[in-house]
């Protein structure tokens, strides 16, 4: 690869979607991108760059893009988190919210639907709680591709197998050949939208509980903190951001500190949260 079409690419990438590869991980980009250039009918991977740095075409960026991110994902991934919210976070605020009943979940970065899918499983073996109240999970993601998937909702024995207890497959999915879907009511439950989390989300409103895990290992630190910094104002003051088992705003955003009684959880320094038992903001490193 040229150095030229390497450098353009990874501006790109950074200032659009705000993946960052290092300099010296440049056969990520041959790797992920050679397969979509021999798709195109293209020798090498320069030839694709250039093709899009001549053409701009809005399809082929959208393509080198999905062939760029990594979207792992699994149900009930890392466990806690899902234990914390069914445990701690939904207990609080079901009581903070008693007079409004309503609840927004966001999960940031949905990739296939396994995250927002988990989420809903755990609110509908808590229904019985929420007789009355109004819960949206609204799930986004920069891929078109996995979105659609998401909606879709139709998962492969493998996937199942990952993360999923053997009685929720069979309470909230349905078997179809060798793929298994998820029930419809469950799938209505989630609002699936695309939504870069580098442009404006202020649109989307404020939540109580924002998932976004293991997207901001992608991005370099500047980009961690603007966009930490955009979700912490779309949290409610007494809602939770919940990031992934390598993520913390430690180092990132100086206000916040570790909550004494929770390594995992974090809350804005000089709080009076770290004193009382309720409005702890934050949870990472899990
Ligand atoms: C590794 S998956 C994480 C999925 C899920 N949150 C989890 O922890 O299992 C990362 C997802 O982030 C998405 N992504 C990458 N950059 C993004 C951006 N700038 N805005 C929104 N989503 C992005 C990718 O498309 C991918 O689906």
């Amino acid at each position: 690869m040229t150095t030229g079409s390497y450098d353009f690419i990874r501006r790109q990438l950074r200032q659009t979607v705000g993946i960052s590869i290092e300099l010296d991980k440049l056969h990520t980009i041959e790797n992920r991108l050679e397969p979509l250039a021999q798709q195109s009918g293209l020798k090498s991977v320069p030839e694709l760059i250039d093709l899009y740095r001549t053409t701009r075409d809005h399809v082929l960026w959208r393509q080198i893009v999905e062939a760029m991110t990594t979207n792992e994902t699994y149900f009930f991934r890392d466990r806690k988190p899902f234990s914390l919210f069914r445990e701690q976070m939904l207990p609080r605020l079901l009581e903070a919210r008693s007079k409004q009943r309503h609840l927004r979940i966001w999960c940031a970065a949905c990739s296939t639907g396994q995250e927002p899918y988990s989420l809903a499983m755990i609110l509908d073996e808590e229904a019985r709680h929420l007789k009355g109240w109004k819960v949206e999970i609204v799930a986004t993601d920069l891929s078109e591709g996995v979105l659609a998937t998401a909606r879709d909702g139709l998962y492969s024995q493998f996937e199942v197998q990952r993360g999923l207890p053997v009685t929720l497959l069979l309470r909230y999915f349905t078997r179809e050949g060798e793929r298994w879907r998820i029930n419809e009511a469950l799938r209505s439950r989630v609002q699936f939208r695309p939504q870069n989390l580098l442009a404006d989300f202020r649109e989307l409103g404020t939540f109580d509980v924002i998932f976004c895990r293991n997207v901001l290992i992608y991005f370099d630190a500047a980009t961690k903190s603007e966009v930490l910094g955009k979700l912490c104002r779309s949290v409610r003051p007494d809602g939770y951001l919940v990031l992934g088992a390598a993520e913390t705003v430690l180092g990132l955003c100086p206000d916040w500190v570790p909550h004494p009684g929770h390594p995992a959880m974090v809350v804005p320094a000089g709080s009076p949260e770290l004193s009382g038992p309720s409005k702890i903001r934050l949870v990472s490193g899990l």
